[in-house]
């Protein structure tokens, strides 16, 4: 292990790609103050490839992210403070530099260091909640932040920035489904600190030509269980871990926040995407910046709408266990359905959520579930399931 800046930068050992000779195994630049870094990739014998760079590569998103930039051959370096993401999700032979992205001399070293010319950024706090409880970590860790590894990036020629943004910049949107025209009207600080990113990365493409892509997603869910990468947050507040983790056993039940939503099963409709479909957006929003594609911000979304409680039967009928819900109050700022128009990611992308079925979401992640559910000691949790199905 090395260190920059006083930071740690390891190459993760993690098995599924054991097998694989990765390129940046052939190469050990060094740090200004002469630390070997964890060799970068080459494409051909003459010429280095330019990397991306991942931050929050050991989120949950993020992980799946580098797996897929891994899989198709893509020179990438992972930058995590771990403050929510974890160890076990970084992918095997990816270099990792354990920073925080404000750390502005740090990432202008790694993106020399690495030759980065494309960041996509995940690195955020990501809790509507905790957004409103304590606004402050998300105006320095969303907005702050980001402004520093823009700034980092724009000293050091990056010129393609994918950016992790959100369907809560529309807020309670007046028409479902939403597209990118929708006014954005955020109903929290999180959505807030989405939405003047994306504010800035306008400005700044106009004025100094870095070209963008905002990713508005909606709901991210699935995993790859095969890969050993899933959903972990904590704590969670997404629906369909909630309810897994209910039907482990983990939880006792299951809170339904409203029931009397004009909905025709009364409970909120929400829009599922699934994280490899998510992932494959990048990898084309990038390929298209590349290519001369303009700037602009797309939703990512199936286009349609799962209740909570047809979520609910889902994973019933998928994991063949009993869930147990009980009813709560409806929630201040929950509309009653969110789903996206991704019509304009379609067009421009060609992109096309082919895993995001329902069932196959729920399959998918409860594959991951079982098998972390193998591994692990922990004592089942009682306390009750909050589903906060933002
Ligand atoms: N999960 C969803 O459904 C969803 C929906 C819309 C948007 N998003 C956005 O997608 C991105 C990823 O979400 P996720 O669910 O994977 O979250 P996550 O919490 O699993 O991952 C975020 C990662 O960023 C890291 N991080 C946070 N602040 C950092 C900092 N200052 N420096 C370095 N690393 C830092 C964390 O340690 C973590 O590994 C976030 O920007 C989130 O706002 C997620």
């Amino acid at each position: 292990m090395a260190t920059c800046h006083g930071v740690e930068v390891v190459a993760t050992l993690v098995a599924p790609f054991r097998a694989r000779a990765l390129p940046w195994d052939t190469f050990a630049p060094t740090t200004p103050g002469g630390l070997a870094l964890p060799a970068l990739g080459t494409h051909g014998a003459s010429r280095r490839a330019m990397a991306i760079l991942v931050t929050g590569g050991a989120g949950y998103i993020g992980s799946h992210m580098v797996l897929c930039l891994v899989r198709a051959g893509r020179p990438v370096v992972v930058v995590d403070n771990l403050s929510a993401g974890y160890r076990e999700l970084l992918v095997e032979g990816v270099p990792f530099v354990h920073a925080d992205i404000a750390d502005g001399a740090t990432m202008r070293d790694v993106i020399r260091e690495r030759d980065i010319d494309a960041i996509i950024h995940f690195a955020a706090h990501t809790q509507v909640a905790e957004s409103v409880r304590d606004p402050r970590l998300y105006w320095s860790g969303n907005v702050a932040a980001t402004l520093n590894l823009l700034d980092a990036a724009l000293a050091s020629g990056v010129k393609y920035f994918v950016f992790s943004s959100t369907a809560a910049v529309y807020g309670e949107p007046e028409r479902c489904p939403i597209d990118e025209e929708a006014p954005t009207h955020p109903i929290n600080p999180y959505g807030e600190s989405k939405l003047t990113i994306e504010q800035a990365l306008a400005d700044y493409a106009r004025a100094y030509g870095m070209r963008y892509a905002a990713l508005r997603y909606f709901n991210a869910a699935g995993a790859d269980a095969d890969a050993g990468l899933g959903e972990l947050h904590h704590p969670e507040s997404h629906l369909i871990p909630i309810v897994l983790q209910a039907a482990l056993g983990r939880m006792s039940e299951v809170v339904i926040f409203g029931r009397q939503y004009p909905t025709p099963d009364g409970t909120c409709i929400r829009d599922y995407v699934h994280v490899l479909d998510l992932a494959d957006a990048h990898m084309a929003a990038l390929d298209d910046l590349r290519c001369g594609g303009d700037s602009g911000a797309f939703n990512l979304g199936t286009g349609t709408g799962h209740s909570v409680a047809e979520v609910i039967a889902t994973c019933r009928e998928v994991t063949g266990r009993p869930i147990a819900v009980v009813e709560g109050e409806r929630r201040p700022g929950d509309p009653p359905v969110l789903v996206a128009s991704p019509e304009r990611a379609r067009r421009r992308y060609g992109w096309e959520p082919r895993r995001s079925s329902l069932e196959r979401i729920v399959r998918d992640a409860w594959a991951w579930h079982l098998r972390e559910a193998a591994k692990s000691s922990h004592e089942p949790e009682t306390r009750k399931a909050h589903a906060q199905h933002r």
